[in-house]
């Protein structure tokens, strides 16, 4: 009788596979176990076909700039990393009009839109360094079965880990943190004396698993173990980032997705826009948003089946919001109030690459000081420069108004763009002086960079 229903079962699987021929398609009557032995034995010819594409698009070498280290002392990474098309230098691209770029097919794959690491699969994903410590301090295992962090063999191009928190009520203290990634296991110990307790109740739920899409207790789950669900700081680790990505639920067919990286909490008090895309007006909004809708793809049938997690706004949602509202940008000891350099701090390079930022670049008509963000969204219309193709189940295609990130802090938190499509600054300056047909010469270009540096 079993085997028969096995029988069954498998003939069921292979028509609706070979019907649909999805990678990830569950089938109906599959069991779990079916399931988990499939999507491994997947598994890494989806991972292959990823490294292969970035190694194609990016120089992915460990090659720490000098004089120059994120907050806790991490190297910045240095160098353009986007290849270039055979016999083609940034200088001659430059030359070109966006049409003959996108005509000959010229534009770097380095800046097309970035696959998520298995696209058709999508979900969140987090790189394996968070996943072991997580497990350390709070046994929860957040390894997915089928799919790992396209970035775990690159982890110098990622942000420090764990990040020092800075809190705008006491910037007495500088790094709060102690170097500890802040869990439930030690929040209440390092926090206890120096937030009150409406902050320090957000911060508890901030640090508290609830069900997400991939990370639950149902049988649809990337998982081995039923698992409890992710916390907002397994991705935004110390309020900061660690590169954790998935595939942004707003938009539909899914190769139209963006993949979307975690940004950085850091500053949120000064913004007026949050998501890349979504513009959602408030830290509050944002809070029950990720809960409600992102984690669970924008689907509400999922959500009700998996377990969403409804935030009361007046007990939980502001708590958590505070908290967040009080996680301050990094020190700049190079700024003066304004957010300016100040001359008596800064090197010749700073400081023509200040002059560049506000005039030939013309980068602060979007990033103002003394945050380096205008609080709008933008249209780059980067599809000017490339015909439609579909890399990796990506269709890049028109990304559409994305959020002026603000850039103090910045060389905290590579890789850059919503996306993670730039891997240094000096890709992202290569970026916009072709997005904005700047013609800056080798010079001004290391210039700009050096002032990004020191924002
Ligand atoms: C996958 C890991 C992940 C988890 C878990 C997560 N976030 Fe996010 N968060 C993101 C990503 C990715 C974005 C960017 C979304 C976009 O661009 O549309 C984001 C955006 C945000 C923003 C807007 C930031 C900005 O600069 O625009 C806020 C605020 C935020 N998350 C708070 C939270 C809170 C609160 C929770 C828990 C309820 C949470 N996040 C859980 C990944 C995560
Ligand atoms: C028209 C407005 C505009 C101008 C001008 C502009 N930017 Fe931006 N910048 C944006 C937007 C929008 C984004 C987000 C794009 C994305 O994520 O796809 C961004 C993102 C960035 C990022 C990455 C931020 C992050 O958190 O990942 C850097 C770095 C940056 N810009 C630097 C510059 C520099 C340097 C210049 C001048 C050469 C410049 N920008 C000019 C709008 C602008």
């Amino acid at each position: 009788m079993r085997n028969l229903r096995t029988l069954q079962r498998s003939v069921v699987i292979t028509c609706v596979l070979s019907m649909f021929g999805a990678a990830t398609m569950i089938g109906a009557d599959e069991s779990f176990a079916d399931l988990v032995a499939r999507l491994q034995k997947e598994k890494g010819q989806f991972a292959e076909r990823q490294q292969k594409m970035l190694a194609e698009r990016y120089d992915l070498s460990d090659r720490p700039a000098k004089g120059v280290t994120m907050t806790r002392g991490k190297p910045v990474q240095e160098g353009v990393r986007v290849k270039l098309p055979e016999g083609m230098t940034w200088e001659k691209l430059a030359e070109m009009t966006p049409e003959e770029i996108k005509e000959k097919d010229l534009w770097p794959k380095g800046f097309l839109p970035l696959p998520h690491p298995h696209h058709e699969a999508g979900g969140m994903i987090h790189p394996k360094f968070l996943l072991d410590e997580l497990k350390k301090q709070t046994d929860r295992d957040l390894t997915r079965f089928d799919l790992d962090h396209d970035f775990d063999k690159h982890q110098h191009l990622l942000a420090e880990f764990p990040a020092p928190i800075f809190l705008t009520t006491r910037p007495d203290l500088g790094d709060v943190s102690k170097g500890q990634l802040v869990t439930l296991s030690n929040f209440e110990e390092l926090f206890k004396d120096i937030l009150n307790p409406k902050q320090l109740e957000g911060l508890r739920l901030l640090v508290t698993p609830f069900p997400q899409q991939q990370f639950n207790a149902t049988l649809d789950r990337r998982t081995v173990k039923a698992s409890q669900g992710v916390s907002c700081f397994d991705c935004h680790a110390n309020g900061h980032t660690t590169a954790a990505t998935h595939t942004v639920g707003d938009i539909r067919p899914d190769s139209h997705r963006h993949r979307i990286d975690t940004p950085s909490l850091r500053g949120v008090n000064i913004q007026r826009l949050f998501g890349s895309q979504r513009a959602l007006k408030s830290v509050e909004d944002f809070t029950e948003f990720e809960q409600r809708a992102a984690y669970f793809d924008g689907i509400p049938a999922d959500a009700t089946k998996k377990g969403t997690n409804i935030l009361e706004r007046g007990s939980q949602v502001h708590f958590m919001a505070e908290f967040q509202n009080i996680l301050d940008f990094p020190p700049a000891p190079k700024l003066n109030l304004l957010g300016k350099l100040n001359p008596a701090k800064a090197s010749e390079s700073e400081k023509r690459g200040q002059e560049l930022f506000f005039g030939k670049a013309q980068c602060a008509t979007c990033h103002t000081p003394p945050y380096y963000t205008d609080n709008q969204m933008h249209n780059l219309k980067v599809e000017r420069f490339f015909k439609e193709v579909t890399v990796n189940g990506r269709k890049a295609s028109a990304d559409g108004p994305i959020k002026t990130f603000p850039l103090r802090g910045i060389k905290d938190s590579p890789p850059y763009l919503h996306d993670d499509r730039c891997l240094t600054l000096e890709d992202t300056v290569e970026f916009f002086n072709l997005v904005l047909e700047l013609k800056l010469t080798k010079e001004e270009k290391a210039d700009l960079v050096a002032f990004l540096r020191a924002l």
